[in-house]
């Protein structure tokens, strides 16, 4: 879920950009408790990208700040309703008790397995290939396998690697609020995901909507680059 379009809801309001951001966490609430009574098994919210430290520090703060709060607020309820929580992307420029919020609430949620709900937090896709690539790249000094004239490109397995290996490949992602671009999400594994966009913005993306994604994703045929059912076979 390409989570977009808390400013410009802001801004219809005449109400200041991070009103849009807090309105959008009550929506990320509505949209897992969907998932969960769906039985859909995996979600995906795209928070922060690592584009995002370019917008002004106020704006850039408040998010963190939104960030912790929902934590501190949302992990016994997550708890309760059986979601395993995730967090993707480079921690390490996050304040210490942020860090602190999230290891805590992995570890607490980590035996639940109704929902993995995955937050990408500083996370981008370009920086997720290169960090898989380190990770590979270890493992291969580590057995002496790192001779680098051998390495042909099929050898560079980085689906362990990369953050979401826990997870399959998103079937379908979803964003909100009208463009039509990934802007860096999860390049390596969506190679095949559907996508869907909306003009609906995040803070107004409810139940019902989801619903409209669900019955469109539905209707798709997913070829994986081979050829199509024939037309009789679909028409059964
Ligand atoms: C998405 O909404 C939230 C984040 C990227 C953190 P935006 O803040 O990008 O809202 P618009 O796109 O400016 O309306
Ligand atoms: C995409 O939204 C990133 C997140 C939803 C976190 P942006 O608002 O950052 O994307 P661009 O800048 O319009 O491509
Ligand atoms: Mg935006």
């Amino acid at each position: 879920m390409i989570m977009d379009g808390n400013g410009r809801w802001a801004r219809k309001r005449h109400l200041p950009r991070v009103a849009g951001h807090a309105r959008g966490v009550k929506r990320v609430r509505d949209i897992v408790e969907f998932c969960i009574a769906r039985n859909i098994r995996y979600l995906t919210l795209f928070a922060f990208s690592t584009e995002n430290w370019k917008r002004p520090v106020d704006e850039v703060n408040h998010l963190m700040g939104l960030f912790v709060t929902a934590l501190e607020a949302e992990v016994n309820k997550l708890c309760k309703n059986g979601v395993c929580l995730r967090v993707i992307g480079d921690l390490s420029p996050f304040s210490p008790r942020l860090q602190a919020l999230i290891t805590t609430a992995e570890a607490r949620t980590a035996g639940n397995d109704r929902l993995t709900l995955t937050i990408a937090a500083n996370y981008g896709g370009r920086w997720d290939i290169q960090q898989a690539f380190v990770g590979w790249l270890k493992v291969q000094q580590a057995t002496g396998n790192a001779a680098a004239q051998q390495v042909s490109p099929e050898d560079i397995d980085l689906g362990p690697y990369l953050a979401m290996a826990y997870a399959p490949n998103p079937d379908l992602v979803i964003r909100t609020g009208g463009e039509q671009r990934i802007s860096n999400f999860l390049l390596w594994q969506s190679a095949y995901a559907e996508l869907y966009f909306t003009d609906t913005l995040w803070p107004a993306f409810d139940a019902a909507e989801m619903e409209r994604a669900l019955a469109w994703y539905v209707q798709r045929e997913r070829r994986f680059g081979q050829v199509g059912q024939p037309a009789q076979a679909i028409a059964r």
